[in-house]
């Protein structure tokens, strides 16, 4: 295939080439032909007269003896040469005195005489043309007459006409070379060309300037222009994506069907998005208190497909199918959940242990040290490869677009690979990315790494993640890493680093079922025992040491000691979401969080009003959303968190667009939710004031800056971090095909 287009493109330059040279052999060989006659009449001109000057003294002497036998023997003599063909002699009244026996009967003295002044010497007879020439034969200086030399000239047109096959044959032969060279070079610099946009394609030379160019040189100013191209058009291109469409369920379909062909999408998570526990006589469901859950469930009921998570449900076992499958949501199925079943040991192992204990603390900056064992690692690897071949046995193609979650399954994407080399796998990372130094604390940095590289994306919250991950990848593994597009390339696979903020369902999904703000608010303080002008504070978590609880309890604290005409006006709602709780770290923590808020409360409380109350229980969607449209302030003062959803939650739930957000800027949305009061929770006092500006703030300024922030949870909802990111697999997708066709046509 390669050879017949090369020969095609030669094609376009050897037949303008013959073409010329066939116009050129036309024009030079009867130039050539005229030379070649007028070198022979030459000669024969020089013969002759050598010739004439022999015969001349023994010829002179014979007419004065008059001995005419003598004469025409010497004549007869003479013209024993092949190539003179007659001789004569014409006497001075234009006589033909003497001739050998084959002197051409058509040339007469007058015409011979004639016709050397006029028009050269070679004359045109019957049987071919002859040349000849006419020399004086004086004696003492007395002109007796002239002798006529008549010379064959066929060997001349025998010599003419060689010369002309000679020079045709010669142009064909230059034409055949040019053209063979033609083709070779032709399939040389295809060749090479094609090498270059294939590594053009596959990002090479793109992507990283700095070291050895993947391209050949005389691609460098090309490729330049496509990186600048590239970049250029690809920022506007995600920009004019993301900016004309309004995501919604709908448009996230439409972009599966339009852009990726219908295809399913297969999720991975540890966490299951629906949980069925025995309760007392009946199975009950849980909604998990995740932020991952809460983004990702309305992507894949909008998309459809295959979620695989760990069966973690007392009941989860008797809902599945003998596949281990169950439709969800149970109400209203409209995708498959397949349950991953884990050992105990595998549990522990793989999620308390390296995932928890290890990888958790690693990445968040809470001063919690991470724990690293290899039992741990084992079981790690160990349930990634369960879940990679729960991803094989899922695909229903061969190139599925996979979404992976989370930093349980760093090793997942490199597996997948391998059993689908074509899959499309797309990685979110929920949790920041330390800088390079932090993460090579853990022993098996560079095998995480190279899980992770297994991936067609990774996606983290913030661009800082992104850097942190480069950083990290450029410390510790061989790849070509081009930083101003975020793009590593290893073994010939590229995988693009981007930042792809996390977000929530919008318009809430409660918006049509929830109850109104007064409701909300007169309930949850009637349930406390708070009069309707109570203040209430919310603060909605995980109970995890990185969310920075004890850090609020003691800014709450800290505000009602310089504030006192808040105290009994002012209650602080903590819920808080059992976790991980089989972790030392974090039944430690739970201790923590219990005694400072039973200290405050003492310290505080007058008759039955506490200024925390504190709900270690887990609690529904729908109940959190009440709470935070019944709270004035909502506190969120994570101490590292990738994203935080509940900013965005309190944010989306507050369509009397009332309320005020106090946002840690150690989370990924404080660069999104400029409008919060931002703060530094490890600032105890800075964070009380915040807290108590939150609570006296003006009506209409708490409109404005919520105002604000809601537009951009609108704008920016789950449905658009979903589709960004899909929208450039499809991109990626379309790239691979084009670089494989080319391989293929090559
Ligand atoms: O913050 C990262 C994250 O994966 C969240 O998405 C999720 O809320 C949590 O961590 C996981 O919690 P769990 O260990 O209970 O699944």
């Amino acid at each position: 295939m390669r050879s017949f287009r090369t020969l095609r493109l030669s094609l376009r330059f050897i037949i303008p080439l013959f073409i010329a040279l066939t116009i050129l052999a036309y024009a030079v060989v009867p130039l050539v032909g005229k030379l070649t006659l007028r070198w022979f009449v030459r000669d024969m001109d020089i013969r002759s007269q050598l010739i004439a000057n022999t015969l001349h003294d023994p010829f002179v002497d014979l007419l004065r003896q008059g001995n005419k036998a003598k004469i025409n023997a010497l004549l007869l003599n003479v013209i024993r040469d092949e190539r003179l063909l007659a001789l004569g002699f014409c006497n001075e009244d234009g006589k033909l005195l003497y001739s050998t026996p084959n002197f051409p009967e058509s040339l007469t003295c007058s015409s011979v005489a004639l016709r050397d002044k006029e028009t050269g010497p070679v004359f045109r007879l019957p049987k071919g043309s002859v040349h000849v020439a006419l020399y004086p034969m004086d004696q003492d200086r007395l002109q007796q007459g002239s002798l006529i030399l008549v010379h064959d000239m066929s060997f001349v047109e025998r010599r003419s006409a060689d010369t002309r096959k000679y020079i045709v044959m010669l142009f064909v032969l230059i034409g055949v070379v040019i053209s063979v060279i033609t083709v070779f070079v032709a399939y040389l610099s295809w060749r090479g060309w094609m090498d270059g946009v294939r590594a053009i394609l596959r990002g090479e030379g793109i992507l990283q300037p700095f070291k050895k160019p993947a391209v050949a040189s005389e691609f460098q100013p090309l490729v330049g222009d496509l990186r600048i191209l590239l970049r250029t058009f690809d920022a506007e291109r995600r920009f004019a994506d993301d900016a004309t469409i309004t995501w919604s369920p709908d448009s996230l379909r439409k972009l599966l069907h339009k852009q990726l062909a219908g295809e399913r999408i297969i999720v991975v998570s540890n966490r299951e998005p629906y949980i069925h526990i025995r309760g007392e006589g009946e199975i009950e469901v849980n909604r998990p208190a995740s932020g991952l859950v809460t983004a990702v469930e309305p992507v894949m009921r909008a998309c459809s497909g295959t979620w695989i998570a760990h069966g973690s449900g007392t009941a989860d076992r008797e809902t599945v199918d003998r596949h281990d499958r169950v439709q969800v949501p149970p109400e209203h199925p409209e995708y498959t959940l397949r349950r991953i079943w884990l050992t105990r040991e595998e549990e522990n192992g793989y999620y308390y242990g390296f995932a928890n204990e290890g990888i958790w603390p690693l990445c968040h900056t809470a001063h919690v040290r991470p724990i690293f064992r290899s039992s741990d690692w084992q079981q790690y690897i160990a349930v990634n490869q369960r879940f990679a071949d729960a991803v094989a046995e899922e695909a229903v193609s061969d190139d599925p677009v996979v979404l992976v979650q989370d930093y349980h399954f760093a090793l997942l994407p490199k597996m997948i690979r391998q059993k689908l080399p074509r899959a499309t796998i797309i990685t979110f990372w929920h949790i920041p990315w330390p800088n390079p130094e932090s993460f090579g604390i853990c022993p098996w940095h560079e095998e995480l790494l190279q899980g992770m590289l297994g991936s067609t994306i990774l996606g983290f919250h913030t661009p800082f993640h992104c850097k942190n991950f480069l950083a990290t990848v450029d410390r510790y593994l061989e790849t070509r890493i081009e930083y101003e597009s975020s793009t590593i390339s290893r073994a010939g696979k590229l995988t693009m680093v981007e930042s792809y903020p996390i977000s929530i369902q919008w318009p809430s999904p409660w918006q049509e079922t929830q109850p109104s703000v007064p409701e909300c608010r007169n309930g949850v303080r009637d349930s406390l025992g708070l009069d309707a002008g109570h203040l209430v504070g919310i603060g909605v978590d995980r109970q995890d040491y990185t969310k920075g609880i004890l850090e609020r309890f003691r800014a709450v604290e800290n505000m009602l000691k310089r504030h006192p005409e808040m105290i009994g006006h002012f209650t602080f709602i903590q819920i808080a979401a059992p976790t991980r709780s089989v972790l030392e770290e974090y039944a430690a923590f739970e201790n923590q969080v219990r005694d400072l808020a039973d200290r405050i409360n003492q310290r505080f409380s007058t008759g039955s009003w506490q200024p925390i109350r504190l709900k270690v229980e887990h609690h529904d969607p729908e109940v959190v959303n009440r709470y935070y449209r019944a709270a004035d302030v909502c506190m969120v003062t994570s101490l590292h968190d990738g994203m935080n959803l509940v900013a965005k939650e309190f944010v989306a739930a507050r369509d009397d667009e009332q309320g005020v957000l106090v946002l840690s800027r150690f989370t990924g949305a404080a660069h999104e939710l400029h409008e919060a009061l931002i703060v530094n929770p490890y600032h105890i006092e800075q964070t009380a004031d915040a807290l108590y500006r939150a609570l006296t703030m003006p009506d209409f300024e708490q409109r404005e800056r919520m105002c604000n922030m809601r537009a951009l949870v609108r704008d920016f909802n789950i449905y658009r971090w979903a589709g960004r990111m899909l929208l450039d697999a499809a991109r990626i997708r379309q790239r691979e095909k084009l670089a494989m066709r080319i391989n293929h046509t090559s």
